[in-house]
């Protein structure tokens, strides 16, 4: 099938490559000459296990081309909106500008039996608002949200855990599935399971999934501050709690908390379309997610400065991670970031590490001081902190690293190595949520 994909991040390039693997006929459009440029040279513009592999095979099958030149998605059938949505400066709300450009910008090029299909993550009603639109142009809008994570996002397009699809009533609606379930063939023969539904409900899955994921991450941080408070260890805790299925022990890692582009927008979008909903109350445990999970970052500044007899300033720091988690270069709302920029701030000198985001943070926080590898950041540091847990800090060697460190203090913001081989090579070892 001959498919569009109308926007080149995060989404829509890995989407754009899965679904020429997939046997469509793609063309992906951005605005950014330089993102399409890089794409079309079968190169990643950010940093995505597999996607230049995907890319390359896919490209070389002339499937996959991209360009910045709207005009090209005329002929195709199927047309994915893959922009963004960031928050909005000073506000919670979701920032609409460029779904709206899109689609605004898509409507000439529509054809009769055409489909558009939103999958980027906006706020209850938008599919209905923008259906409106569409009314005349003899295209079909579909709501299909998309859930994949980045670190895992070429596995988790080619072979996502559902799909969603919300559509319009009736004969429109059932066309729509009809050419939609060609799109997915590969998956849905997989066994991958569909639901299909209104856009209310399509919208709401996607900020649903989401609101909850934050909030078993935030509910088992706000554990590990009573952890703290007596004593007890949250990594025991989460492994007890987790042994029951109907809890389970994903997302129950306790330390820093959660950052990105999706989970902290998402929850403070959802918030603030609550309340243009008048049912802001059912949303307010999200403020309370949200202050947790920002709390941690504080807490993380103040352990510092515990190990450090009470003060910070002028102190040595490394901090292990820029990345808002692993595998990602992705330093948006980063927490590991955040903790950095802060403990600098306070007066420490902090040299920051990442095997990947290291371009990124320099351009978010020019002032820290980056090294590029852990051992060269550890050298002469009186504290060593891990913030986001890549394999390699995972598999740090004490002993090693105690031979260029000025004073061998850990902080394990992850709650991802093994107290005892620390301690036992001479370390203090101190975590978010333990003794
Ligand atoms: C998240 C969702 O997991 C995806 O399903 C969704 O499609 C995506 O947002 C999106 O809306 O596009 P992602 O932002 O890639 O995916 O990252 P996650 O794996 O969800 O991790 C988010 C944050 O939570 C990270 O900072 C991570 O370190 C933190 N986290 C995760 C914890 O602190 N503890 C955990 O147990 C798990």
């Amino acid at each position: 099938m001959r498919v569009s994909v109308i926007g080149c991040g995060y989404l829509g390039a890995v989407h754009a490559a899965a679904m020429a693997k997939l046997g469509h006929e793609v063309v992906g459009v951005d605005l950014d000459v330089a993102k399409v440029n890089a794409l079309t040279a079968g190169r990643a513009p950010f940093y995505e296990p597999g996607l230049t592999e995907l890319l390359t095979e896919t490209l070389a099958t002339g499937r996959l081309r991209f360009t910045t030149d709207l005009a090209e998605i005329a002929g195709a059938r199927v047309h994915f909106v893959c922009v963004g949505t960031p928050q909005k400066r000073g506000e919670f709300a979701a920032d609409l500008v460029y779904v709206d450009a899109a689609f605004t910008a898509v409507l000439p090029h529509m054809s009769d039996g055409d489909l558009v299909v939103g999958k980027s993550t906006v706020p209850v009603g938008t599919a209905e608002r923008l259906a409106i639109d569409f009314e005349d142009s003899g295209a079909t809008l579909v709501w299909n949200p998309e859930f994949l994570r980045e670190g895992l996002a070429v596995q988790d397009t080619l072979h996502p855990n559902r799909l969603v699809y919300g559509v319009p009533t009736g004969m429109p609606g059932e066309n729509a599935q009809l050419v939609l379930d060609e799109v997915y063939a590969a998956p849905l023969s997989e066994g991958v399971p569909l639901v299909v539904t209104d856009y209310a409900t399509a919208e709401l899955v996607k900020v649903a999934a989401n609101s909850f994921l934050a909030t078993k991450i935030s509910f088992i941080n706000a554990m590990a501050e009573l952890c703290e408070a007596t004593g007890a260890d949250v990594t025991g805790l989460a492994e007890a709690i987790g042994y029951d299925e109907r809890i389970g022990r994903k997302f129950l890692n306790a330390g820093l908390g959660f950052g990105g582009g999706c989970l902290p927008k998402d929850i403070r979008a959802f918030m603030a379309r609550a309340g243009e909903l008048g049912v802001d109350q059912a949303l307010s445990f999200l403020r309370e997610v949200d202050s947790i999970n920002m709390r941690r970052r504080v807490r993380m500044v103040d352990l510092a400065r515990e190990v450090c007899n009470g003060s910070i300033v002028g102190r040595r720091i490394a901090v292990l991670g820029a990345a808002f988690k692993p595998n990602s270069d992705d330093v948006r709302d980063s927490p590991a970031l955040s903790v950095a920029a802060q403990m600098q701030l306070q007066g420490a000198h902090v040299v920051v590490t990442d095997p990947q985001a290291i371009d990124n943070a320099r351009l978010k926080w020019p002032d820290l001081t980056f090294a590029a590898t852990a051992e060269e950041a550890a050298t002469g540091v009186d504290v060593v902190l891990l913030a986001t847990e890549w394999a390699e800090y995972c598999e740090l060697d004490p002993l090693q690293l105690a031979k260029v460190v000025r004073e061998k203090r850990i902080l394990d913001g992850r709650n991802v190595l093994d107290p005892g081989a620390w301690r036992a090579a001479g370390w203090t070892y101190r975590a978010l949520g333990r003794r």
